[in-house]
């Protein structure tokens, strides 16, 4: 098995995390593997709102204001992934970006989570247009990123009967 598959099969959503920020080094590979992704006519109709420090707190005050609790587990980063509403697949596009931040971040060592509440957060474009996302941008997902403060779980057994092999 080689080091990119078994860190597809390693990746585990991380519930938990120590507060100890993330190397820039680490952050900076992390953003590039998340551009790297593929997009729809490379279009690249992502925008990523990196948040680390006291930008990550005030974030997180206003989610556990919004929500009554921190959706992002106290992880030390997140980033929040929007995507030109406008383009030919911003959902498509946004995801896949997300999908290699993920990864990346769990063979650097990191513990990550796909965090969906930016969706209902960023429903009116607040704070979007104040951490400089272009006007016509709608979030797609976000993603707690830090090292996680306990062992990584077990993988959770993945359904029956979702794929169909056709040889004839
Ligand atoms: C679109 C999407 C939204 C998700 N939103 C959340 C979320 O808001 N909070 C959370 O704890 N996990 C969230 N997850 C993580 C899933 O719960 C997790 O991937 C799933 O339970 C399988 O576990 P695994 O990632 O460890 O394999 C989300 C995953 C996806 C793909």
């Amino acid at each position: 098995m080689n080091e990119v598959i078994r860190t597809i099969l390693n990746r585990r959503s991380i519930r938990s995390y120590l507060p100890d920020p993330i190397p820039q080094e680490t952050m900076n590979t992390v953003i590039q593997a998340g551009l790297a992704a593929p997009s729809a006519m490379n279009q690249q109709s992502w925008h990523f709102v990196v948040l680390q420090g006291a930008g990550a707190q005030r974030y997180r005050n206003y989610c556990i204001e919004k929500l009554g609790r921190d959706p992002y587990y106290g992880a030390p980063a997140m980033i929040l992934v929007f995507a030109k509403k406008d383009a030919i697949a911003p959902i498509c596009d946004g995801s896949l970006a997300i999908g290699n931040i993920l990864l990346s971040a769990t063979s650097l060592g990191l513990g990550c989570c796909w965090i969906h509440c930016v969706n209902d957060l960023f429903k009116d474009g607040i704070h979007a247009e104040e951490w400089g996302v272009p006007e016509g941008y709608r979030p797609v997902g976000s993603v707690a990123l830090g090292f996680s403060d306990g062992p990584v779980p077990e993988a959770k057994p993945r359904a029956d009967r979702t794929v169909t092999m056709v040889e004839a």
